[in-house]
């Protein structure tokens, strides 16, 4: 992804110190310390087995027809397959009318509650929402103000970690990719449990929110690791601060100088809230019942949730969106040309411009049709931060792109249900607004949804109790075991 300014401003000169916070002189340009990869290359040998492996691996797509296999858990026209039951989270994109369902515009609902009056309700008492919310999704009852304020003091004792694990888990081996990094933190805050395999409710709800309180410092802490082993940038870590929320923690670890506006928390806050929970068939919530079902611990199911999410056709596409706007600057050379976007979106569509994946990032989503309600949302803000940064023709590149998409969407593919944009169409650009690093979008959107992934976990082993087991329809044909010789 290459090396990005760090955030806001310089980062302080080396062996400067602020309150809480400790900067040390980076490290000498001697890299030697991190292990030698030998074996990164495709060698032949790799590449005539890469071909038997494509070969065995494919079979004819109307296979899928015959047998009635549902691809991708979902029917022809994209509707999914209802694999299991929740009470945490809805996801609606259509509605019933007369005898048939028809797209209708996006709702999304968290415990029965409309995450647009959720939203209106916290803004118009002039809170932030994250907490309220994460409460509210593994409860199921919003809190009042004293269990709000007990749920956050709960949070801020648990947002520590000891000064080994960060310095060996975290800084100790830095990686390109945050979401891996947090992985890695992640599996190996298992070593610091007692009672990691504990699968009990009380012990799962504490691990929890462990898991939530910490996510936004093992996401700020490789990326700072990150700044300083691959950027040559000194190292800045700040502790968090009690009195603090998660969004504000967030920006204040990430800043040197711990500096943010009212207006960038409540966006960031706001933000959280709209990332933190979508229904169980989501692909990371699905990998939290998947991999719970089998009865492992906390810290396995939540990384395997964090892998699922790094794909750009999930978490990734918010990255994804970025460049490829970045690669639509130096294409399209009159912003105000429907015609000139238009021909390169079917360029992108037919895989000869971008990452040549055939994919408008930001665009679809299996349930959403007409409208994403968390897109509505984060587009009024684009817009009002785009205003106030003098980054309005951005925002009219943006508006544009959102509705020529869909057209060009639908000239090249079959769509049932209709395609718009969806939450990462704009969250990359008001992170973007937001000062914050590229490599920080996707580890933002798991600060939020482990708050989903961990409510999904606890529903399973509540109320699932059955190894989540599909079948598999076999359709290679039976043969003899052949002796080596004579092969
Ligand atoms: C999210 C996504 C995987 C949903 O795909 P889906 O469930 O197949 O959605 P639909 O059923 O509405 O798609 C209908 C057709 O339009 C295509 N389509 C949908 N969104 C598309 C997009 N953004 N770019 C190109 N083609 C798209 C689908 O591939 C499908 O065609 P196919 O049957 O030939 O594969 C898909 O929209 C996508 O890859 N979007 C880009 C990545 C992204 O922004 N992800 C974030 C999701 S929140």
């Amino acid at each position: 992804m290459g090396c990005p300014g760090v955030p806001h401003e310089s980062a302080p000169d080396a062996g400067s110190r602020v309150e809480g916070t400790f900067i040390v002189n980076p490290v000498s340009d001697d890299r030697t310390r991190r292990p030698k990869a030998e074996t990164e290359t495709v060698t032949e040998t790799l590449d005539r087995w890469s071909r038997l492996s494509q070969e065995s691996s494919r079979f004819d797509p109307a296979l899928y027809v015959e047998y009635d296999v549902k691809r991708g858990l979902r029917d022809l026209t994209g509707k999914g397959v209802v694999a299991g039951l929740t009470q945490i989270g809805d996801v609606v994109g259509s509605r019933v009318e007369g005898d048939s369902r028809v797209p209708a515009p996006g709702q999304l609902i968290y415990r029965g509650i409309d995450v647009v009056d959720l939203v209106d309700g916290f803004l118009a008492e002039g809170r932030l929402g994250f907490e309220e919310t994460s409460y509210l999704l593994l409860f199921g009852e919003l809190p009042d103000g004293d269990e709000l304020r007990l749920f956050g003091d709960n949070l801020a004792s648990y947002r520590k970690l000891p000064r080994q694990f960060v310095h060996d888990a975290i800084l100790g081996m830095p990686s390109h990719d945050i979401m891996n990094a947090m992985a890695r933190s992640v599996l190996s805050m298992y070593l610091l449990d007692k009672h990691a395999d504990d699968t009990s409710i009380a012990n799962v709800l504490r691990q929890s929110l462990h898991l939530i309180s910490k996510f936004s410092m093992l996401a700020v802490y490789a990326y700072q690791a990150y700044l300083e082993e691959f950027c040559g940038k000194s190292l800045v870590i700040h502790r968090p601060a009690a009195e603090l929320s998660t969004a504000e923690n967030f920006l204040h670890m990430l800043r040197p100088n711990s500096k943010f506006t009212p207006l960038e928390a409540q966006v960031l806050d706001l933000s959280l809230v709209l990332h933190a929970e979508h229904g169980g068939g989501n692909n990371s919530s699905f990998t939290a019942h998947v991999v719970s079902s089998s009865g492992t611990d906390t810290y396995s199911a939540i990384a395997a949730s964090l892998g699922s999410l790094k794909g750009p056709k999930h978490g990734g596409a918010n990255i994804k969106v970025v460049h490829m706007f970045d690669d639509l600057k130096l294409n399209v050379r009159d912003w105000e040309d429907d015609e000139e976007i238009e021909r390169y979106l079917l360029r992108v569509l037919d895989r000869q411009e971008f990452d040549r994946s055939g994919l408008i990032y930001g665009m679809g989503h299996p349930v959403y049709s007409v409208s994403d309600p968390r897109t509505v949302i984060l587009r009024h803000y684009a817009e009002r931060l785009a205003g106030e940064k003098g980054l309005a023709k951005e925002y009219q590149l943006h508006a544009k792109v959102e509705t020529l998409a869909p057209q060009a969407i639908a000239k090249t593919r079959t769509v049932y249900k209709g395609v718009s944009a969806n939450v990462d169409f704009y969250s990359g650009f008001v992170y973007q607004m937001l000062d914050i690093p590229q490599e920080l979008y996707t580890p933002l959107f798991a600060v939020s949804r482990v708050v989903g992934w961990c409510a999904h976990r606890l529903e399973e082993i509540v109320s699932g109790g059955k190894i989540i087991r599909p079948a598999y329809k076999s359709v290679a044909s039976r043969r003899e075991y052949s002796p080596l010789e004579g092969r």
